[in-house]
């Protein structure tokens, strides 16, 4: 293929990768999305494959397969909810690559530029490992806090913002000394560089709580995001420069999404130490709640048969069970007999952006009865019962009311001015932040105990 042709093809797929990501945006055109953008990466490989830069198709194509292999692999076996973990680890992938690009161009025989080409290359080297170090160790971590294997509570170390001062500052000056030193001092200087940058992320990452880890997976998305931008100016590939930008920026969008739907500032996201888990209660003394009010499915179904409107709030625990298709059967019954019902979703719930969406889709619950949080928060007081399937933090009265609850100010779906609140959980265990929730023990709310997905089907049957 020749440049020109490259060059057309980079241009092609860069315009698929666009609309892919304006597909995605809505879930109607999400699937037609998904197909932009395997075409985009399909002719992106295609055109780099056969651009003249690689020689050795042998060794590619081996890697391609044990890599594709194994991914595929993954990806087949990955449960809906453990995807954020699948993310997060992708991105290390991501930011370990850029800081082994950035190593071999600098090791690189055939590099032979002088002068001020010479120090904008190095300078490309340098901040692709920077950045590629510390979303390889942030991601890692990441992984290992949303799996469970690293606890969630934020690692608080004394001076610790200093300490991320200094490893900031320390860079910026390394950079410089690297621009003016020789071959043999430049690489230790890079090995340094890499070391830093690696703990910076950890520590990072390690700073932050439970709680923050919706907006912590968003932006470590959208360093995968740079760092891929910073290994595309390394390689001088336009294409996986637009790409990473695209990555980046759309992570940064995402993050500040995030940060708005818990009312959080990005910067004190960044700073760490919010949503350490379990907390108790506001002053650390336990307070008590009361009895819960259990219900059993046969007077759900009645509740509902005395229903004109009803909403349905799904919540990981629905995502868990596998809830969604006998969430739609009921939505379809309850329908059939006259009963209006609707879906509330919040941004954060379960644990990726659109979760909840997504199920929703994949049981085919009609686009039009699936509501914002903020299309539906006015109206709740006027709907007669609000079934919680498998949700808690974010149905969580004190996030409103509570100025020291760990999610104070994040705003939640005020089920609880609902005429009756069903809530369908297994137990009174607490949601991802640990924080109690006191919608359980109001007067207008009953417990539906129970796996989600024999909860719903019992109803199901009660109503036929
Ligand atoms: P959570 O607050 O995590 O609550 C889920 C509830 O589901 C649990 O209290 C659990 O109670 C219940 N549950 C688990 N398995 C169940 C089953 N088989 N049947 C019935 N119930 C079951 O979920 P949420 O309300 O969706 O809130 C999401 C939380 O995750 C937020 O704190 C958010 O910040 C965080 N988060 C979100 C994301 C994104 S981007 N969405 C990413 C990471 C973290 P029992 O054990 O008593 O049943």
């Amino acid at each position: 293929m020749n440049s020109g042709m490259v060059t057309a093809a980079y241009i092609v797929a860069a315009i698929l990768f666009i609309l892919s990501l304006a597909g995605l945006s809505n879930q109607e055109t999400a699937r037609r999305g998904n197909w932009f953008g395997i075409a985009g990466m399909t002719i992106a490989i295609l055109a780099t494959v056969l651009s003249g830069t690689v020689t050795n198709y042998g060794l590619l194509i081996v890697m391609v397969a044990v890599g594709g292999c194994i991914g595929a692999f993954l990806a087949a076996r990955v449960q809906m909810t453990e995807m954020p973990e699948l993310v997060a680890i992708l991105h290390s992938f991501v930011g370990l690559a850029a800081v082994l690009v950035g190593f071999a161009s600098y090791f690189d025989p055939n590099m032979h530029l002088e002068g001020a080409a010479k120090s904008i290359h190095n300078v490309e080297i340098y901040l692709g490992i920077l950045i590629g170090a510390v979303t390889f160790t942030g991601s890692v971590i990441a992984f290992g806090k949303l799996n469970g294997k690293v606890g969630s509570k934020p690692l608080m170390l004394a001076n610790r913002h200093l300490l991320n001062a200094a490893i900031g500052v320390f860079c910026i000056i390394l950079l410089f000394v690297f621009l003016s030193v020789g071959k043999g001092a430049g690489t230790a200087i890079l090995i340094i560089m890499t070391i830093l940058a690696g703990a910076f992320g950890i520590h990072m990452v390690m700073a932050i709580g439970g709680a923050d880890m919706p907006v912590v997976v968003s932006m470590l998305n959208s360093y995968s995001g740079w760092a891929a931008a910073a290994t595309g100016f390394m390689l001088s590939n336009d294409l996986l420069i637009i790409v990473g930008a695209l990555v980046g920026s759309s992570g940064a969008i995402l993050s500040y999404i995030m940060c708005r739907a818990m009312n959080r500032q990005f910067l004190s996201v960044i700073m760490g130490g919010f949503g350490a888990a379990p907390v108790a209660a506001a002053d650390g003394e336990e307070v008590e709640q009361g009895e819960p009010n259990p219900i059993l499915p046969d007077e759900v179904a009645q509740l509902l048969m005395d229903s004109e409107e009803v909403v349905i709030v799904p919540g990981y625990g629905m995502a868990v069970a596998h809830a969604q298709h006998p969430v739609s059967e009921l939505t379809k019954t309850l329908i059939d007999k006259g009963v209006k019902v609707q879906f509330a979703i919040h941004p954060v719930a379960g644990r990726m952006p659109g979760h909840m969406n997504v199920l929703l889709a994949e049981a085919n619950v009609p686009y039009d009865l699936v509501l914002e949080m903020d299309e539906i928060n006015d109206d709740l007081p006027q709907v007669d019962v609000v079934i919680v399937i498998g949700a808690n933090d974010i149905v969580n009265p004190s996030a409103l009311d509570n100025p020291a609850s760990p999610i104070a100010g994040m705003p939640v779906l005020e089920v609880w001015n609902a005429k009756t609140v069903i809530v369908s959980k297994r137990g009174m265990a607490t949601g991802y932040a640990g924080v109690e929730n006191p919608l359980f023990f109001k007067d207008n709310t009953r417990m539906l105990f129970g796996d989600a997905k024999d909860s719903v089907e019992a109803i199901r049957s009660a109503l036929k």
